[in-house]
């Protein structure tokens, strides 16, 4: 049995082999052919913060699968007035077959994990975000960018530019990343990922400079400048971020055929411009539907597992 917390538990070839049955369930789908192999079962959804993305695709995608998804907002359970996820854990062990959860901080997820019997997939924490870069780097198969990626991540070095990070460092694309001083990746990911590179051949490079970032990157990727429980450092951040936004002016020195990538909700005028939003709709809008035929990979391969 095997829990699916962040990319760096995961060998190259398992990510490649959840992406191949990601693509397969997106063909079989679109050629009105549903697999409804995981008929029966139940999968539990624990939100401790808000989602669109998320939740859609793993609700709609557990329905696919044949499966019955039970929506747990922390709101409406015992676990938003103190339950322990220990508890929690062991409680939903003995009825569901599969949990999905977004919460704070990883240790909690962790927790949850250590005291499970059923897999538990990560919809979020504070630390990594690793259901989403799979359909990111699906989505980037894709398109056909994932023998020659060359990544610029720009922003904050936050749980998405950590999981950008150990995708990269595991499956061996460069990735360069560019956050203002005091919001770069935690030294502790960076030095661990460095020890995966070693084997990927990814090449991984820490700086302070968008422009230096994009030069002739295909792929250009970012995220919000505040994240979920950090509503308070708002005002704080967008001074402090001021020059990494995203818009034409920087885009013009990445590759011409480069992609704009967004795991959204994005904010306009903040880390992307409306233009380069705008243009790039398309592919990030794939990314977005990415999130579906991707999650149910993850649910089929850990069903497997
Ligand atoms: N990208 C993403 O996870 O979106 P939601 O917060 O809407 O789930
Ligand atoms: N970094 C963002 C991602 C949202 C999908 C957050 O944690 O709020």
């Amino acid at each position: 049995m095997r829990h699916f917390l962040s990319l760096k538990d995961y060998e190259k070839s398992e990510i490649l082999e959840i992406l191949s049955i990601a693509r397969d369930l997106k063909r079989d789908l679109k050629a009105g052919k549903p697999n409804n192999s995981m008929s029966g079962k139940t999968l539990a959804m624990i939100f401790e913060k808000a989602s669109t993305r998320t939740r859609v695709s793993f609700e709609i995608g557990a329905v696919q699968l044949g499966m019955h998804p039970l929506f747990l907002s922390a709101r409406d359970i015992q676990l938003g007035r103190g339950e322990p996820m220990k508890d929690t854990a062991r409680v939903i062990s003995r009825m569901a077959d599969m949990t999905m959860i977004r919460t704070f901080a990883h240790s909690r997820l962790e927790e949850f994990a250590a005291y499970s019997d059923i897999p538990v997939i990560n919809g979020l924490s504070d630390d990594f975000h690793p259901a989403q870069l799979m359909a990111d780097y699906m989505t980037i198969e894709e398109l056909g960018y994932d023998d020659r990626a060359v990544v610029a991540w720009i922003g904050d070095g936050n749980n998405m530019a950590n999981s950008w990070l150990m995708l990269a460092a595991k499956i061996g694309f460069e990735l360069r990343v560019a956050a203002p001083k005091g919001y770069e990746i935690a030294p502790k990911w960076a030095l661990l990922a460095q020890t995966f590179a070693a084997k990927s051949g990814a090449k991984l490079t820490f700086g302070g400079d968008p422009i230096a970032a994009v030069k002739g990157a295909n792929v250009v990727a970012t995220d919000v400048w505040t994240s979920m429980g950090q509503e308070a450092q708002n005002e704080k951040r967008l001074k402090d971020f001021d020059g990494f936004g995203i818009d034409d002016r920087l885009m013009a020195f990445a590759d011409p055929k480069a992609l704009f990538l967004h795991c959204l909700p994005a904010h306009r005028g903040e880390e992307v411009s409306e233009s380069v939003f705008e243009r790039h709709s398309q592919t990030v809008f794939l990314e977005a539907e990415n999130r579906l035929h991707a999650q149910k990979g993850i649910m089929v391969w850990l069903n497997g597992a």
